[in-house]
């Protein structure tokens, strides 16, 4: 595995490696891997002859600071697990200043999906999200890159990006990744004190209580609102809990096909996100 930290450098392989006729593919990260991220490189297998991974903790998508300093870094034992895979070519671990050069400048904000569930209260992270990965697609020339539906807003807002720029790179979505009791896996999980470990189960078995309730036909609005006080009763400052359009992330008046439940909400500073298919 090649690790590489100069765009120069990164460039000089893409490039040979698109001469010799290979699709690349790409898994975007901040590091401290996971399962997930796992699925997300095996997602490529078949459909990449060459896989990059890259890790950066981008700044710009923390709305706070503590969060960007607590974000658990582990650079070794992330190259290490990389390695031991045998599956990726490159692993890409940039440094700031290539990233954001002095005087930086330049945002990409994607309207239709920067301000609602997860951007109403983290200002400015879908912004730092859309800029980043803008800049990976370039760097990496990209073919095709896998991102997870556990983050279903990101995901959109890829969709979206990619479409309005015409970035030449396919986007596969890849199915949450969940522990053996249900909680979505997530780097944040490692913050997790085991008292709010246990706690955050309730996260996911809420959600699919709701999800069961709707599917029977119960009405949106008492599903909702039983799923609220389950969390709070179980600890969890809820942010938001709604059913919303899978495609365009517009509030759904009823549970239907391509209609998905979404959550976020807190156990302590610790935030958790996660969303199921109604059907
Ligand atoms: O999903 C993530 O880990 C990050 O948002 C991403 C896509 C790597 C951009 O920093």
């Amino acid at each position: 595995m090649h690790i590489i930290t100069s765009p120069m450098a990164l460039k000089d392989l893409v490039t040979q490696w698109h001469q010799q006729g290979e699709r690349i593919g790409l898994t975007p990260t901040m590091g401290a891997l996971h399962d997930g991220h796992l699925a997300l490189i095996r997602a490529l297998t078949g459909k990449a002859s060459r896989k990059i991974v890259t890790l950066f903790v981008n700044p710009t998508q923390f709305n706070n600071a503590e969060d960007f300093h607590l974000y658990p870094r582990q650079h070794e034992a992330d190259i290490a697990l990389l390695q031991k895979t045998g599956e990726v070519d490159a692993l890409y671990i940039p440094h700031k200043e290539d990233m954001y050069p002095q005087g930086f400048s330049t945002k990409i904000f994607v309207s239709q999906f920067d301000t609602m569930l997860c951007g109403a209260d983290r200002p400015g992270h879908f912004e730092g999200v859309a800029t980043v990965v803008t800049k990976l697609f370039l760097q990496t020339q990209a073919d095709i890159a896998a991102f997870g539906e556990k983050d279903y807003q990101q995901l959109c807002l890829i969709r979206r990006l990619v479409k309005d720029l015409n970035i030449p790179v396919e986007i596969l979505a890849v199915p949450t990744q969940r522990e053996v009791d249900g909680l979505a896996l997530s780097s944040r999980n490692r913050r997790l004190t085991p008292e709010q470990r246990r706690q955050a189960t309730q996260l996911p078995a809420a959600l699919h209580a709701c999800l069961i309730d709707l599917r029977h036909q119960h009405p949106l609005s008492e599903a909702l609102a039983r799923c609220h006080t389950t969390l709070e009763k179980a600890g969890f400052i809820v942010h938001y809990l709604d059913l919303r359009k899978e495609e365009t992330l517009e509030i759904a008046e009823k549970a239907e096909p391509h209609t998905r439940l979404f959550v976020a909400a807190s156990l302590g500073n610790i935030r958790l996100i996660d969303n199921m298919p109604i059907f």
